[in-house]
């Protein structure tokens, strides 16, 4: 097949990585014969230096007319000035928004070989496979919000809000995904408290019940949740949640795997290209230094193929790779725990002899 795969490289270590990415995207190509064209855009810190907008209107444009977009990082301490303008995290929340992208999904997978490098006991993590669903254009982030000095005291509020399409789009997504896996969904809400989520559990029960009696379907409250991610976190398959329990829950499953540099996520909607990334930052203490761990991007290219372009056989290579890249011992400093280390490149390459 043909895609056009926009490149928004970013800062710090993004340009690094994501070099690693399309070198892996590449080999698939030849692989599998596809054809993957590339356009590199600019967005965030690099994007404000050059044009003053973290956002320009050329990568939006590039975004919506392309197939999938695989972003590095943005951001980093030269421009933290609180007295600048605009913010280069200001131009990733925007493409979010361009794109539509109401669904972020976060895998959680333990790695055997680096288990040890999680602050939990190996017999709790090992075998852990949960995919987040977290909904991320509504609710309490973006409804009606302010202040108000009342009788002389000041008072803020931020208020949650769910419709029943956004409910439903998200659920179904993640009802879906599902399906291609362990078929079981979770879904997570505060019902005993929160109306709004009293209004997430009657949707995503009736979703479900409607459309997928075959996905094995439970809730849990999301206080419940935080305590069972840490005591027994291999019970999970598919995790469906609202924007700010999603954001606070798959934080805190990103520290099952105990490592950073591991783990990526996706950005998605109804239609058009998906964003793909990896969960970390854009490690400005190691930028330029031609260490970072590209893993975590190069299994954002994975998401990318299995998610934006269907390519399921390709996306399990990818996976399959990395494991086995693992297995031989191969590290960068971030996983490997005072052993032998290898660079950003070498890393690349061992993939890369892997999928030839
Ligand atoms: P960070 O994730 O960039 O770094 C945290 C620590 O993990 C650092 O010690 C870093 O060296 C290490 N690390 C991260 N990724 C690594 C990799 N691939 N290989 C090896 N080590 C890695 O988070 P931090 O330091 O809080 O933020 C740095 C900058 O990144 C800030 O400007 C922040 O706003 C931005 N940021 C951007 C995100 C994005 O673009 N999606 C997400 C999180 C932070
Ligand atoms: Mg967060």
């Amino acid at each position: 097949m043909k895609a056009n795969i926009v490149l928004l490289p970013g800062d710090g270590i993004g340009p690094e990585i994501v070099l690693q990415g399309q070198r892996v995207l590449d080999a698939i190509a030849t692989k599998f014969n596809h054809q993957f064209t590339y356009q590199s855009c600019l967005i965030g810190g690099i994007a404000i230096d050059q044009t003053g907008d973290p956002l320009p209107q050329p990568t939006i444009d590039a975004c919506l007319a392309s197939d999938a977009v695989l972003l590095g990082a943005v951001g980093g301490p030269k421009w933290d000035d609180p007295s600048a303008k605009t913010r280069p995290e200001v131009g990733l929340l925007k493409i979010r928004k361009e794109l539509g992208l109401f669904a972020n999904l976060r895998p959680i997978q333990t790695f055997p070989e680096l288990v040890g490098a999680s602050p939990l006991r190996r017999e709790i993590i090992e075998g852990t496979d949960i995919l987040f669903f977290r909904e991320l254009t509504g609710g309490i982030y973006f409804g009606p919000s302010g202040r108000e000095t009342i009788d002389g005291v000041e008072h803020a509020m931020a208020t949650m809000v769910y419709s029943v399409p956004e409910v439903e789009r998200v659920v179904r997504l993640a009802a879906e995904a599902a399906r291609g896996r362990d078929g079981r969904l979770t879904s997570v809400d505060k019902a005993n408290v929160l109306e709004p989520s009293r209004l997430w559990r009657q949707v995503a029960e009736r979703v479900v019940r409607e459309e997928f009696p075959d996905v094995k379907y439970d809730v849990v409250l999301v206080d419940a949740m935080a305590m069972h991610l840490i005591s027994r976190p291999k019970d999970f398959d598919v995790v469906v949640t609202s924007n700010m329990f999603g954001d606070i829950l798959t934080d805190e499953a990103s520290m099952l795997p105990g490592s950073l540099g591991m783990l990526p996520s996706a950005s998605i909607g109804a239609d058009g290209p998906g964003l793909y990334e990896p969960i970390h930052g854009s490690a400005p203490d190691i930028a330029g230094k031609g260490i970072a761990n590209p893993l975590a991007t190069i299994l954002a290219c994975a998401m990318l193929l299995r998610h934006s372009l269907k390519l399921e056989d390709e996306a399990a290579a990818i996976e399959a790779a990395v494991r086995k890249v693992l297995a031989a011992g191969h590290r960068t400093p971030d996983i490997a725990a005072g052993e032998a280390s290898i660079g950003t490149e070498a890393m690349g390459d061992e993939v890369l002899k892997v999928l030839a």
